[in-house]
């Protein structure tokens, strides 16, 4: 019999950590079954507490762009742990790192370093707020900013009125100023502006969205976001947490060709480590504490191992040619896997960009959160554990994009494609 340690670790963590997770999609719920239990990773590969080996497409929700334990990153690291965790002082390094992003993201003049994604998009809304002297935000369906109460919110009723709670404990007053957008709806985006232009402090979006599965915003959509925030004095806010360093050097700001007001980073320029950025021109920068008077602090913020751990990565992205080799590696897998769901006559629609992917058991690419939602979960849901019983470990829900690393090889590729296809020949028909 096969050992499984997994089931009991679960039932261990369950009676001590709520849901036996530290982040909710861990836990398996959207797809049913008992969460792996990592013990360790290396390259393309994680071991579960069986020891199982996985080909790894979720490198940690995005920052394992190099695969796990690269060399030279984990130098970096063991460097800096010699030289000590965290000193609540500034540092060269956090120097550094701020002129890497800078010179990495032309759009940003300045940037403050922070603990986490949500952090980051926390308190560039504090910042547009503050800078603009406005209160209102624009988020769309679909996108994911992180969990701070007024961006944990759905659309209302009509345009007229603002969004409605996502979570308990979020009371309604504190998400009265965020109105939800369906994403890529031209139509809504002209009319909020219409209603509300001169009170919206910020436009906030994923241009690539990669959290309700892969989805791209149109060249027309992305643009007129733009237009309309220059035309009504709101703050563009790219939420890059995802995107950023992962599509592409530049990001989806570089892929777009468009320049937002601020940038949210995160995952990449931390390379696995709790690091993450807001940045932006420096005239609205230096609105923020100790400069000006919107307040925003963190006692691990720039953390010594954590910039070590960013600036090895970004070192070893900036290389030429890594971009071209990942995103060449990603389309072999994208492609690999349309043509195993042709041959088995199994719907399929993919999209990707640099080392991000995303995949439909459906015939069109969804242009908005509906239209993902409204995909088939039971076959989503079968091949997933079709993958996972064989070795490969994609997200555990289909509103997630996947990740490809440096670190996977041509045969990763080849068994990945392999191992769907035997599960294609087995789903459930529609
Ligand atoms: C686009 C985006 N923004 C913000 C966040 C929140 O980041 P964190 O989980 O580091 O708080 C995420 C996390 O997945 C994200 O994908």
């Amino acid at each position: 019999m096969t050992s499984d340690r997994n089931t009991p670790l679960f039932d261990r963590a369950r009676a001590v950590i709520p849901g036996g997770v530290n982040s909710p999609v861990r836990a398996f719920k959207a797809v049913g079954g008992t969460p792996r239990f990592i013990q360790r990773a290396q390259g393309a590969y994680m071991w579960d507490a069986d020891d199982r080996r996985y080909i790894d497409y979720i490198g940690s929700w995005g920052p394992m762009i190099l695969g796990h334990g690269h060399p030279a990153v984990v130098e970096a690291v063991q460097k800096a742990v010699l030289e000590g965790f965290s000193f609540g002082a500034p540092t060269e390094r956090e120097i550094e790192l701020a002129e890497a992003i800078l010179a990495l993201v032309p759009s940003m003049e300045m940037v403050r370093l922070v603990s986490s994604g949500t952090e980051a998009a926390m308190s560039a809304l504090r910042l547009a707020r503050g800078a603009t002297g406005r209160k209102h935000i624009i988020k769309f369906e679909g996108c994911y900013h992180g969990h701070a109460d007024a961006l944990l919110v759905k659309a209302g009723s009509g345009l007229a009125t603002f969004g409605n709670p996502t979570s308990a404990g979020v009371p309604p007053e504190v998400v009265q100023h965020t109105l939800v957008l369906e994403y890529n709806n031209l139509e809504q985006l002209e009319e909020a502006f219409a209603l509300h232009g001169a009170d919206i402090a910020c436009l906030m979006i994923e241009a690539i969205a990669g959290n309700m599965n892969f989805v791209r915003a149109s060249a027309a959509f992305a643009r007129r976001c733009r237009e309309l925030c220059t035309q009504h004095g709101a703050l563009l806010v790219f939420d890059e947490v995802m995107t950023g360093f992962r599509v592409g050097l530049h990001g989806a700001q570089g892929v777009l060709g468009i320049t937002p007001d601020l940038t949210v980073l995160g995952k990449v320029i931390g390379g696995g480590m709790p690091l993450a950025a807001f940045g932006g021109p420096r005239k609205i920068m230096e609105q923020l504490a100790p400069l000006g008077p919107v307040y925003q602090a963190g006692t691990l913020s720039g953390n010594p191992v954590a910039t070590a751990c960013g600036l090895a990565t970004l070192k070893e992205i900036s290389k030429p040619g890594f971009y071209e080799a990942l995103s060449l590696k990603t389309r072999a897998l994208t492609e690999g896997l349309k043509a195993a769901a042709v041959a088995e006559g199994v719907p399929f629609s993919v999209d990707s960009e640099g080392g991000m992917f995303g995949f439909f058991l459906f015939d069109d690419l969804p242009q908005n959160y509906a239209t993902v939602m409204s995909t088939d979960n039971a076959r989503f849901n079968a091949l997933f554990h079709g993958l996972l019983d064989r070795g490969v470990y994609i997200a555990p829900a289909l509103y997630e994009a996947g990740f490809v690393s440096a670190a996977h090889s041509e045969e990763d590729i080849a068994a990945t494609i392999a191992a769907a296809r035997e599960i294609f020949k087995t789903l459930p028909t529609l």
